[in-house]
């Protein structure tokens, strides 16, 4: 199974700020981008580079620059959380949308948006920062993957052992980044203890 769970003081303090009911939307939304830059720097580590001649203020040199292109996706809504320490981080990345919604009953997920840039070649870094039941993630996937992506990694700031164990079975090749691993999914297929609804702690809904 490709998951990466950070192990990181750093991030497990950010992360238990983020749980906390307490935590305003305003700051939530602070917590949330600190996090996901430590997650894609993880998911990023073994991206290729090459040398590039370039002149220090002393003299020249060969360093290494990034040789692959980027594409962020962002799965609406809560995945706009996780967007802009991407874009910092990246600032050359190209930006997808994929929009998926829950029914609140059956947890099933919607699809109701799609704009996606080239993705062949390209190495696509899917944010979502919940993975519960897999149902929106193997939704996001199968567009990415038909759309021709291949090198595609999920970067989830916390999940399910089901959600993860679906995506592993019908997407063995792409890895899963996450900054929690948590117990189980509850009834009403919330993670637990999880976060709540990130979507709604992020937008105060
Ligand atoms: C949340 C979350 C994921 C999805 C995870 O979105 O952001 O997209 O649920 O659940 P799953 O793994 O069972 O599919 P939600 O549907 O609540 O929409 P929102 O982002 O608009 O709040
Ligand atoms: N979506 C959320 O926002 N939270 C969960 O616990 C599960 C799905």
């Amino acid at each position: 199974m490709a998951l990466t769970v950070l192990n990181h003081p750093v991030a497990a303090h950010l992360l238990t700020c983020l749980r906390d009911r307490g935590t305003e939307p305003a700051v939530f939304r602070a917590l949330c981008q600190r996090l996901t830059a430590f997650l894609v720097i993880e998911a990023t580590r073994d991206l290729e580079t090459r040398s590039e001649a370039i002149e220090t203020p002393l003299e020249g040199c060969e360093s290494p620059v990034l040789a692959t292109e980027l594409v962020v996706v962002p799965i609406l809504r809560a995945g706009l959380g996780m967007l802009q320490a991407v874009t910092d981080l990246f600032p050359k990345v190209a930006v997808g949308y994929v929009g998926l919604e829950r029914d609140h009953e059956t947890a099933e997920a919607r699809s109701y948006y799609r704009k996606l840039p080239p993705l062949e070649g390209r190495c696509i870094l899917l944010v979502d920062p919940m993975l519960a039941t897999g149902g929106s993630a193997r939704q996001a996937i199968t567009l990415l993957k038909e759309a021709g992506g291949r090198d595609i990694r999920l970067i989830a700031v916390v999940a399910a052992p089901e959600g993860v164990a679906r995506i592993s079975d019908l997407f063995p090749e792409v890895a899963i980044f996450t900054a929690g691993l948590d117990r189980e999914l509850d009834e009403r297929k919330y993670i637990r203890p999880g976060l709540g609804d990130f979507g709604d702690r992020l937008y105060g809904t």
